[in-house]
């Protein structure tokens, strides 16, 4: 059997999965989503992910589609169902289906639809040489703290940037500040201190941003969530960035000159393999 999807109860192949035309995502953007990842059958960070989507629903006022056990339920029942054992798992969450209407309607029961990725883990050459990274403005709104799955700005940052052949888009604000990746959260290392825009509403709080910061508190490591600029970065000693479907990858060009020496610098391979290390952690707990 080919891949499935799950569309509002029910598990539909993949090709024919549809919503209908009045679902609030397509004709307003009006929904949140989670990524996340699966190693080896295991969904890692789940908890924090799904606490994530209450937040994101509560700041949305939409209700939770099912309870949570129910959707950790179907998670699992759509992986095993298209054997995932290693990819992401995405949800999305949108208020409903009304007549177009600005308005919340009156009552509508939200939709959920679930998918499976198969995807490989970030490259030897990725991790061993770096990736680059090109800069874009950042013209999003101000509560990018809401996994929205209104994404326009970063579709349009994530387009110049591979158009600038790079792997990602580092998204600047008027004032030189570089705020987060177009679907990564950006970091910085300088004179051995590990630096993050913080959590607040200028970015996603990335839930493999939040695992890292835990895990480096417990290295010695300093860290700072603090803002940084662009010129910080391009000065930096290592860049790095983190997501759910690339954990942490070392940033070695930006806008085309190299950080640091132009090869992934050591802090950012430390925490590399502590991230990889807490994942195998997990797995092993969950079996
Ligand atoms: N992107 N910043 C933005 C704007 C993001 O869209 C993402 C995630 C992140 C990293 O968050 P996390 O560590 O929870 O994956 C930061 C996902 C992967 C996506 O849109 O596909």
């Amino acid at each position: 059997m080919g891949r499935l999807a799950y569309v509002n109860g029910r598990y539909v192949p993949h090709g024919q999965a549809s919503v209908h035309i009045e679902d609030r995502g397509y004709q307003f953007s009006d929904g949140v989503y989670e990524v996340v990842p699966v190693v080896d059958g295991v969904l890692v960070d789940e908890e924090p992910h799904l606490d994530r989507l209450g937040y994101s629903l509560g700041e949305l006022k939409i209700a939770w589609p099912v309870r949570r056990p129910v959707l950790k339920l179907i998670l699992r029942e759509l992986m095993a169902k298209n054997n995932l054992t290693r990819g992401i798992i995405y949800f999305q969450v949108t208020r409903g289906v009304a007549p177009r209407d600005h308005k919340f309607p009156a009552s509508v029961k939200s939709a959920l639809v679930i998918t499976t990725k198969r995807l490989n883990p970030p490259s030897a050459a990725m991790i061993n040489d770096g990736v680059a990274v090109s800069t874009q403005p950042d013209i999003r709104w101000t509560r990018r703290d809401i996994k929205s799955i209104s994404l326009l700005p970063n579709i349009l940052a994530k387009q110049a940037a591979v158009e600038a052949k790079a792997f990602e888009a580092w998204l600047v604000e008027a004032d030189g500040t570089v705020t987060e990746g177009s679907s990564t959260n950006a970091w910085i290392v300088k004179g051995g201190e590990v630096i993050t825009y913080p959590k607040t509403n200028d970015i996603l709080g990335g839930i493999t941003r939040l695992s890292l910061l835990d895990l480096v508190k417990s290295t010695g490591i300093k860290l700072v969530e603090r803002s940084f600029t662009l010129d910080e970065a391009r000065t930096a000693d290592e860049a790095f960035l983190t997501s759910s479907s690339s954990f942490v990858v070392p940033v070695t060009r930006i806008d085309g000159k190299p950080v640091g020496t132009g090869k992934p610098g050591p802090i950012t391979q430390r925490l590399r393999e502590i991230y990889v290390e807490n994942v195998d952690r997990q797995i092993r707990a969950a079996k």
